[in-house]
C-alpha cells in the first residue's frame, strides 16, 4: 500500500515541508530509500525497524520503497525517523490512523522505541502554525519549544508506542494546544557580576550604559587587569529585556544550532545572549557555515552581544568577515550544498590592550614596546572594523585608594532602569519603521531624528572634520548623540550630547 506522511527538514533556520512517501508491496523483500538522504537519514532504516519491533509490529517481508520529496533537497539529521516509522506501519497495515494527512511528524527514534528530541522544532512549529488544521507530533522533550507558538495543536510522546496510542485514540487528552510564551519561566536572576561590585570606572560604566541603551558597538582599551573583561561581563545585567518577537527570533536560531543530542531540557532564551568566543575561533565558528550550514557565534548573538575579548589576537580574516553582518544584520552562508541566510543583528563588544606589553596608556608604568611593534599590534584591527565601533573608550587603571574608600557604586538594576527607559523612547520613535534601536537607523533617519539647532550642527560638522571622521563615522556620531539625549529624555540633541559622543571616538589606531 502507498502512504504519504508529512514532515519537515531544516535549511538554515527555514523549515521546509517534506513528505515521506512509503510504498510497501508483495514481492521480493527489500528496502530502497531515495530522495537525497544524508548518512543519518540512510541509517534511519535500521533504527526504525528495530523501534517498530519494540511496539510489537512487524514491517519486514515487504518490497518497500521510500521516497523523500522534494527529491532535490538534501535531507539531513535524524528527525525523519518518526515519519518513516509511522509510514512503514501504515503502509503495511499494522496501524490505521484516521485523518493521517492532518499530522506532521518529526522525531528521532532509538532502537528500543524511545522518541528523542531533534533540533529546529520552533522553526517547524512557526511554519506549521500558518496552517490551522495541522497537528504536530513531536518527542516530549521538544514540547516546551512547540508550546511557544500560540494556537499550535500538537501531540507529544516519550515513546513510539505512546505516540501510536495517542494517534489511534485522538482524544482531547492527547492533543495539546500551545499557549504561547510564558514569561514566568523568567524567574530567577541572571548569573552575571553586578556593577555595584566594580570599584570606580565611572566613565567605562557610563559608556556601557550608552552602548546598551542604543545598541551601539563598543571597544574597551586599557592596561592588563584594569577591569575590561569584568565590566563587559557585567553588561548582560543592564541590557533591556527582549520583546516576545525577539525571544522567538533568538530562540529559533539557538534551537536550529544545537546538535539533536543536546536538545533536551530546552528553555526559551528570555535574556539577551552574551556570546564570548575565544580568540582562536575559526571563520566558520564565528560566522557560520560548514558542511551542515550551521549558524556561527555572530548569529547565536542575534539580539544580544558578541563580545570579542583580546581583539588583536583574533585572526584578521575572521574579524573582517564580521564587517558585513555588522552593517546588514544578517549573514548569507553559501556552500556547494546550498546557501542560507542567518539573522545576525548583534551588538559587538571588544576589549584589547593598547600594545603588546599592555602599558602604553598607563600613567604609572612604562611601555617597553618598540614604536613599530605597537603600531603593528594596533594595525591588527583594520580601519573599516574600527570605523564601525561607535563607542571606543580608554579604561584607566583604578587608583588603589579607591578600593579602600568602599563607596557604594550604583547597581546594575539601577542602570538598567535608565537603559530600559531610553529603549522605550526608541520603540515609540521607530513605530512603523524597521528599526529597534538608534544604532540600527539608516543615515536619513539619523539626520531626521538627531534633531539639533544650527549652532550645534555646525559644531558637529567642524568636529567631525577635525577628527577626520568618515561619512559612516559622522552618522554613527549622530546616532550615539541621539542615544545620549534619549538617556536624558531630551527631544533634541545638544552640544553636551555631541561632546560626549565625540569623546567616545577618541581611540585612533
Ligand atoms: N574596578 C574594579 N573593581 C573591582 N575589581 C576589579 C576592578 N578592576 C579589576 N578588578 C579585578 O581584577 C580582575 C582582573 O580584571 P579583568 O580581567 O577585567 O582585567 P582586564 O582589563 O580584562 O585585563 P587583561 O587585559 O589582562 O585581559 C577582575 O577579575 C577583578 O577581580
Ligand atoms: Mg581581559
Ligand atoms: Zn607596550
Amino acid at each position: 500500500m502507498f502512504k504519504r506522511i508529512r514532515s519537515y527538514c531544516l535549511l538554515g533556520i527555514k523549515a521546509i515541508p517534506v513528505s515521506v512517501e512509503v510504498d510497501a508491496s508483495q514481492g521480493l523483500p527489500g528496502f530502497t530509500l531515495v530522495g537525497l538522504p544524508d548518512n543519518a537519514v540512510r541509517e534511519s532504516r535500521e533504527r526504525v525497524v528495530s523501534a517498530i519491533r519494540s511496539v510489537g509490529k512487524v514491517v519486514t517481508g515487504f518490497r518497500t520503497t521510500v521516497n523523500l520529496s522534494p527529491a532535490d533537497l538534501r535531507k539531513e539529521g535524524s528527525a525523519l525517523d518518526l515519519p518513516l516509522a509511522i509510514g512503514l506501519m501504515c503502509a503495511t497495515d499494522e496501524i490505521a490512523i484516521t485523518d493521517l494527512d492532518k499530522f506532521v511528524f518529526v522525531g528521532e527514534l532509538s532502537l528500543d522505541g524511545l522518541l528523542k528530541p531533534v533540533r529546529g522544532v520552533l522553526s517547524i512549529a512557526m511554519d506549521l502554525s500558518k496552517n490551522k488544521d495541522s497537528v504536530l507530533v513531536i518527542p516530549r522533550a521538544n514540547a516546551a519549544e512547540a508550546s511557544l507558538v500560540e494556537g499550535l495543536s500538537f501531540i507529544c510522546a516519550d515513546t513510539l508506542s505512546e505516540c501510536v496510542e495517542s494517534l489511534e485514540r485522538q482524544d482531547k487528552a492527547s492533543l495539546q494546544v500551545a499557549r504561547g510564551l510564558d514569561r514566568s519561566v523568567l524567574e530567577g536572576t541572571l548569573d552575571v557580576p553586578d556593577f555595584k561590585n566594580v570599584v570606580g570606572m565611572e566613565g567605562v560604566k557610563r559608556a556601557l550604559e550608552v552602548a546598551a541603551a542604543g545598541g551601539h558597538n563598543f571597544l574597551l582599551v586599557g592596561s592588563p587587569g584594569a577591569g575590561k573583561t569584568l565590566c563587559a561581563r557585567c553588561l548582560p545585567g543592564i541590557l533591556p529585556e527582549m520583546t516576545d518577537e525577539e525571544v522567538l527570533e533568538t530562540t529559533r536560531i539557538h534551537s536550529c544550532a544545537r546538535w539533536s543530542g543536546n536538545a533536551a531540557g530546552f528553555k526559551p532564551l528570555l535574556s539577551r545572549p552574551f556570546r564570548t568566543p575565544h580568540h582562536s575561533a575559526s571563520m566558520v565558528a564565528l560566522v557560520g557555515g560548514g558542511s551542515r550550514l550551521l549558524p556561527g557565534e555572530a548569529s547565536l548573538a542575534h539580539n544580544g552581544v558578541l563580545f570579542l575579548d583580546e581583539l588583536p589576537e583574533f585572526n584578521r580574516c575572521v574579524l573582517e568577515a564580521l564587517r558585513e553582518p555588522m552593517e546588514e544584520g544578517s549573514i548569507t552562508v553559501s556552500r556547494a550544498s546550498g546557501s542560507v541566510l542567518w539573522p545576525a543583528r548583534f551588538m559587538m563588544g571588544a576589549a584589547m590592550n593598547p600594545c603588546p606589553c599592555g602599558y602604553s596608556m598607563d600613567p604609572k608604568r612604562v611601555c617597553t614596546c618598540l614604536p613599530d611593534a605597537r603600531k603593528r599590534y594596533q594595525e591588527k584591527i583594520s580601519g573599516p572594523l574600527l570605523d564601525r565601533i561607535d563607542i571606543q573608550v580608554c579604561v584607566p587603571p583604578v587608583q588603589t585608594q579607591q578600593f579602600a574608600c568602599g563607596k557604594g557604586a550604583e547597581s546594575s538594576a539601577e542602570i538598567r532602569r535608565r537603559v530600559c527607559a531610553a529603549r522605550k523612547i526608541q520603540r515609540e520613535r521607530f513605530a512603523g519603521l524597521p528599526f529597534r534601536c538608534n544604532s540600527e537607523m539608516d543615515s536619513e533617519c539619523a539626520r531626521r531624528f538627531a534633531r539639533m539647532d544650527q549652532a550645534t550642527e555646525r559644531f558637529a560638522i567642524s568636529s567631525a572634520d577635525k577628527m577626520n571622521l568618515s561619512a559612516r563615522g559622522y552618522y554613527r556620531l549622530l546616532k550615539v548623540s541621539r542615544t545620549i539625549a534619549d538617556l536624558r529624555r531630551a527631544a533634541s540633541v545638544e552640544v553636551q550630547d555631541l561632546a560626549e559622543a565625540l569623546r567616545y571616538r577618541a581611540f585612533r589606531s
